[in-house]
């Protein structure tokens, strides 16, 4: 079976499992020595479940399940859109990567929000923050941006634990070019602006570097934003594949000594005025022991899920 028809069968099938079951099957809650504080909340675990997996939230209930401490949905743009033709995200299994390039496939900001509240009221909601990653639709003009990010923000503001501003992606064309300051600040205050207080982050690209970096985390700063989620997927290639992807976004296990090196600066130069969630080839306790030991206050993952399988989670909090 294909990557995404694989994802899109265990993800419907994870939406619709009685609660019970799941808590049997993986082990339950974190153990308290896992708990932590994230975003100014008690959360059973460092561990988040990084955007992407879940794009238009449709199995909340089990990420609490396998033992996360929050949960980020989206990409969420403020309109539907279909995303890239397929297929568009694949498996390079000897390297424990993914290569996708699946473009925001999203059912729109209202839509999520309006399915989400429902649920909400119904009683099924995680007891862990969720937040909403925003992005802008293809079809957007770079002009147009903020509004984008603005529109979707005010959709699910009343949801949202937390907002994160995604300009990282490398499926969007242009999307990245609004990590330039100049771009990024208007973006960055419509956010803010329909948030109603909630912390927004801001996710950057491993692609980032030097002045560029240092820019984009005084801007967070100084706008009050809560933290810089780094990385996003990269477009280089740290390993030779046998099949050799021209395009797209690089995730996984050769992701993190890269992402890792992108954390470090930010850290760096942060200095402490912002908190940093480190991601990237996050698949072992000792990886996210190292990023939460050089001053992370969380770590998010999603390669790491698909070939490790869903006992990572409780294997990570064990180890940690
Ligand atoms: C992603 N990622 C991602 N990030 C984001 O901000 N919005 C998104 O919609 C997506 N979509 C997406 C799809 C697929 C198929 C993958 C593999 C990844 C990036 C993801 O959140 C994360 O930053 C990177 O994948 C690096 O972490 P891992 O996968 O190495 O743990």
């Amino acid at each position: 079976m294909d990557a995404e028809s694989a994802h899109q069968k265990v993800l419907g099938w994870a939406g619709n499992w009685p609660k019970t079951t799941s808590a049997l099957y993986f082990g339950g809650r974190p153990p308290k020595s896992a708990h932590t504080q994230f975003l100014g909340r008690d959360v059973p675990s460092p561990v988040g479940l990084a955007a992407g997996l879940d794009k238009d939230g449709e199995a909340l209930l089990v990420w609490e399940r396998l033992g996360f401490g929050h949960i980020e949905v989206g990409t969420v743009t403020p309109r539907p859109q279909p995303g890239n033709d397929k297929p568009r995200v694949f498996r390079l299994k000897k390297d424990e990567a993914l290569i996708n390039w699946m473009g925001f496939p999203s059912s729109g900001a209202v839509s999520v929000a309006e399915r989400l509240t429902r649920q909400r009221d119904r009683g099924d909601w995680p007891s862990i923050p969720v937040g909403f990653n925003l992005g802008k639709n293809k079809d957007t003009p770079g002009e147009g941006a903020a509004d984008d990010y603005a529109l979707a923000a005010s959709s699910l503001a009343g949801l949202a634990d937390y907002f994160t501003v995604n300009v990282s992606s490398p499926n969007t064309p242009g999307l990245r070019a609004l990590q330039v300051v100049s771009s990024l600040k208007p973006i960055v205050e419509a956010t803010l602006s329909e948030a109603q207080n909630k912390p927004v982050l801001l996710k950057i690209s491993p692609d980032l570097n030097g002045d560029l970096l240092k820019e984009a985390v005084d801007l967070a700063v100084e706008c009050g934003l809560a933290g810089i989620i780094a990385t996003n997927t990269t477009v280089q290639r740290p390993v030779v594949a046998s099949e050799a992807y021209d395009r797209g976004g690089f995730s996984g296990a050769p992701l993190h000594a890269i992402s890792r090196g992108v954390v470090d600066q930010v850290l760096a130069h942060s200095a402490g005025r912002i908190e940093v969630i480190g991601v990237g080839g996050v698949d072992s306790a000792e990886k996210a022991r190292g990023l939460l030991e050089a001053g992370c206050s969380a770590v998010q993952l999603y390669s790491g899920l698909v070939f490790k399988g869903p006992g990572l989670i409780q294997t990570i909090n064990r180890g940690l």
